[in-house]
Formats: C-alpha cells, structure tokens, sequence
C-alpha cells in the first residue's frame, strides 16, 4: 500500500506536458528546421529559466535513441550558444533518473565530466555510481567505486554500492561492505539499518530482518525508529506473523518509541490483506489520531484509500468532508484518490459529486480525473456519458492520455465497435510514448474485422498504426491483402509498397498479389 509521494502526480504532468511539446518541437523542427533553429538559438540567448527548460524538453524528446545522441544534443545546443549551469545538468539528471532513462542520465554525466571537465560532488558520484549500475551492470559499479579518490568514498558513495548489491540481491557481498562500514564507523544511522533489512525482507529471509532488528536495539544500542518498525512489521505480514506484529507494538509502546501515523497506514494494510476488517479500522481510527498538524493532506488521503480497501463508504465520505474542511485547497491528488476510492466501491453518484466539486473549484481540467470518471462510466456501460465527458473535457483543453485511449480503445473493442476503436488507436499512436501497445489478438480482431467486412480503407487506417507502433511486417501485409481481395478492389501499387518496405515476399504474399492482380 503505498500511494504516489506527494507531488509524484504534478510531476508525471508536467513530464507527459514536456513529452508532447517535445515532439511537437522535434517534428516542428524536421519540417522548418531554420525556424526552429531561429527559435531555440533565441530562447537560449534569453539564459532564463525557459532555456533550461528548452534543453530538458530536446533531452526528453530523445526518446529512446541510443548512445551518442544526449552528446549530440548538447554539443548542438552549445553550438547555438545555449546556457549550461552545472546545477542545471545535474537537475536534468535527477529527472531522467526519476523517469528511468538511466541510458540519458549516465551519459549526461559522463559529458559533464569528459566534455566539460565538471568537478562532480560526493552526491552526485553517488548518483554516477547508481547509474552505472543500472546501465553497465554490478562490475562496473564496483570498479567505478574502486576508482573514487578516498575523499569520495563517504557514507553516500559507499551508501549507493550497498544499495547496488541489494538490488542485485547479492547477500554476501552486501554484507561484507556493510560490515566494512561499520568498522569505519559510517553506518551508526539506522538508516543503514532499514536498508539492510530491507535487503533482507527483499530476499524473503525473515529471520535476518528479525535478527537485525535485535542487534540494532541490544548491540549498537539504536533506538528503533517507524521506518525499521515497519519494515520488521512488513517482513512479519509476508511470514503470517501477525501476532508477532501485535508483540511488535506492545514492546514499542512500553518503550515509549513513537511509531507515527504512517506506522499504522501500514499496520492497517496488513490487517485489510490478512483480511482483519475490524483489527484494520482499528488501526485507521489510531491513524487518524495521530495525524499532526503539519502532516498535510497525505494521511488523509492513505486514511481515504484504505478505507476503500475495506469497503467503508461512510468512513471514505466523512474522511473527505475533513479534508474538505481542514484545507482551503484541496490537491488534485486528492481528488484523484477520492474518485479512485468511490470507484473501488462502485460509488458512480458520489464520483459524479466529486468530479462536479473539482470543475467548480478548478479552471483547468487533470486528464487523470476525467480518466477516472471515464473508467467508472464505462463499467456501468455509460458509453454515451463517458463520451460526453470526454468531449467537455477536450472543449476545454484537456488532452488525452494513453490511458484514456486504452480505455476507450478496449471498451469499443469489447463492443465489437471496431470503427469507434480504431479512432481512438489511431489517437493513441499521436502520443509521443505509445504506451499500451496492441497485443497480438488485438491485431487479429481488428484483421479479421477488416477482413469480414471488406473494408480496405479501415485495414490501410490499421496498418498504418500498426507502421506507426513499430510492428508492421509480413503478416500485416497479408491481412491487408486478404481485406483488398475480400472488397474486390485493386490495387497496382502493393508490390512495390511491399519491396520499399523490404518485407520478403513469401509464397502466400505472391499468391494474393497474383490474385488481385498486381504483378508489378
Ligand atoms: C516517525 O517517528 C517520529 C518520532 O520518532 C515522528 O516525529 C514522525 O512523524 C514519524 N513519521 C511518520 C511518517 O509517522
Ligand atoms: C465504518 O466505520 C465506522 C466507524 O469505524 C463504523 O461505525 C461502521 O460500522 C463501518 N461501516 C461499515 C459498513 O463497515
């Protein structure tokens, strides 16, 4: 159970904002690159913050290009006499990693280093360190640690290798290095601690995580904190022990150790998968009690989630009118967990409450609330009103996602609405990252579809997305000709489309050429 962090959702906006204009610049680009060119070189002059958006959006808008291109791009942007404060790069870095282009991000580093000959910081060898990991592997990562002058070998650097070989699973040497931290004395935090119980929960032994915890409290003499309580309480949950967690709190109690309210936002998960309705509102009303005054909207929205969780509307309601009443702007992250909620409960009026609550507090619309909406309106079959908020939505500058098309696009599908589905496909394959790609029965029911009903402009709309998503071949081919041959309809051109598009032509592909008449 663990929601987005704060602001994960305003962030993922402001990245899906930066992709479309990306490639709308990018495809801008390829069609007037002098006006283009013109337009960036000037935004780079203007060195505001606007410049170091500008190169953040061409680093996005690489998209998964291999390496080379982020030196590329930032020679050129040099080139044009773009700005590059160091604490912007590195800005840059820390986003890419977040959205896991690790490729980017490690080669944005090695430019700084090789290309620009930046001093790095402790932290950000740490950063270089996880990095390398990700991309080049364990050994990499050791030797690039190995390589540090001994300053950089501190308490994040080593901090990042342990990280390194508990993603990596690799027990030992984890163990060795932890042992060596201790012996220089850089790991007296629990922090170290949590993680290394972390590894060991990850690794499904329990007994370690118990271990550790004692030898935290009994040998080193380190008060237990929240975060190593709820590691130990997860470790007990994923074992069934559930008394052992009900022993956990008591002797925490007696210590006077407080465990905070998100203690018990994840005691309350545990009890709602053991299926402990009763133990787990138990935990959500001692939740809520412990929720200070600078804790923000966060708790709220665990306490509305996980009273979803155990299907108590009322709870969910009461909590919202608190929020409601607490806080003078409510967060769209709110509203998001709201409506998720009252979709768990199949709640489709109180849904349509909340989204009317947001369009009058809200100018601008949030793609993933009207995403919501749409979903709850589509598993009632409400396909008119889900189409009728969508087109409110799109009247009022909202663009869709790739999950609005999915759900639309898979909704149509079930409907057997081919011609509806391929619209929002075809919607889909605009969006920079083209998530939710088709699998293969989804092709297969739009050929047949096709196909079925002679419709060769509909299967050369098909094979066009299919080009655009990346899995146009032989078989596409063959279905396109099936569909040209059902409709009767000729065409002089296919051999030739077939030849550029340098698809071998396969005994069937020759017959059904043969066969609507196109020797070539
Ligand atoms: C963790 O415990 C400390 C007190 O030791 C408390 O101040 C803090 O709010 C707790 N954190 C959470 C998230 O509950
Ligand atoms: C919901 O929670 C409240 C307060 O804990 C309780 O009084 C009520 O019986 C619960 N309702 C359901 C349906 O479980």
């Amino acid at each position: 159970m663990a929601p987005p962090g704060p602001s994960a959702g305003v962030r993922l906006l402001l990245l899906r904002r930066l992709l479309s204009t990306g490639t709308e610049a990018a495809a801008g680009a390829a069609a007037a690159p002098t006006a283009a060119a013109t337009a960036t070189a000037t935004a780079a002059k203007a060195g505001n913050k606007g410049d170091s958006l500008a190169l953040y959006r061409r680093l996005v808008a690489l998209g998964r290009s291999g390496e080379g291109s982020v030196s590329r791009a930032l020679s050129k942007w040099v080139r044009q006499g773009g700005a590059l404060p160091v604490q912007d790069l590195v800005e840059h870095v820390k986003e890419l990693r977040k959205y896991k282009r690790y490729g980017h991000a490690l080669e944005l580093m090695d430019w700084m280093v090789n290309a620009r000959g930046t001093t790095m910081s402790h932290a950000n060898h740490a950063i270089q360190l996880d990095l390398i990991y990700k991309v080049r592997g364990i050994e990499a990562a050791e030797a690039y640690f190995a390589d540090l002058p001994d300053p950089a070998k501190n308490h994040r650097t080593y901090g990042a290798l342990l990280n390194c070989y508990c993603s990596a699973k690799m027990e030992e040497k984890a163990t060795d290095l932890y042992n060596k931290m201790v012996e220089l004395g850089i790991c007296s935090s629990e922090l170290l601690f949590s993680n290394l119980m972390s590894i060991y929960m990850k690794l499904g032994r329990h007994g370690k995580v118990d271990s550790l915890f004692e030898e935290m409290k009994v040998v080193k003499n380190v008060k237990p904190s929240n975060m190593t309580c709820r590691i130990l309480m997860t470790s007990y949950a994923q074992s069934n022990k559930i008394d052992a967690i009900e022993e956990l709190l008591k002797e925490m109690a007696e210590k006077d150790v407080a465990l905070g309210w998100s203690a018990y936002s994840t005691l309350a998960s545990i009890y709602i998968n053991a299926g402990l309705v009763e133990k787990a509102e138990s935990a959500l009303k001692k939740l809520e009690g412990l929720v200070g005054p600078d804790d923000g909207m966060l708790p709220f929205d665990f306490l509305i989630s996980l009273y979803a969780s155990v299907g108590n509307l009322s709870e969910v309601n009461r909590v919202w009118d608190v929020i409601k009443a607490k806080f003078s702007k409510v967060t769209k992250r709110s509203y998001l967990g709201m409506l998720q909620a009252l979709y768990k409960l199949n709640d489709i009026d109180g849904m349509k409450q909340i989204y009317v609550d947001w369009e009058s507090n809200y100018k601008f619309y949030y793609v993933r609330l009207t995403n919501m909406m749409i979903r709850g309106h589509l598993k009632l079959d409400l396909t008119e009103e889900a189409e009728a908020l969508w087109e409110k939505a799109k009247e009022k500058g909202t663009k869709f996602d790739s999950k609005t098309c999915e759900l639309f696009l898979d909704h149509y599908m079930g409907k057997g609405g081919m011609n509806l589905a391929l619209n929002w496909l075809e919607n889909m394959i605009k969006l920079p990252n083209k998530a939710g790609k088709l699998d293969q029965d989804k092709i297969h029911k739009f050929q047949k579809y096709f196909e079925e009903h002679k419709d060769a402009d509909g299967a050369e709309r098909f094979c066009n997305c299919l080009r655009k998503l990346g899995c146009f071949d032989g078989k596409a081919y063959e279905s396109l000709l099936r569909t040209y041959l059902a409709a009767g309809k000729e065409s002089y051109s296919l051999r030739q489309r077939i030849k550029n598009d340098k698809i071998g032509i396969c005994y069937d592909i020759w017959e059904l050429l043969n066969r609507i008449g196109d020797k070539g």
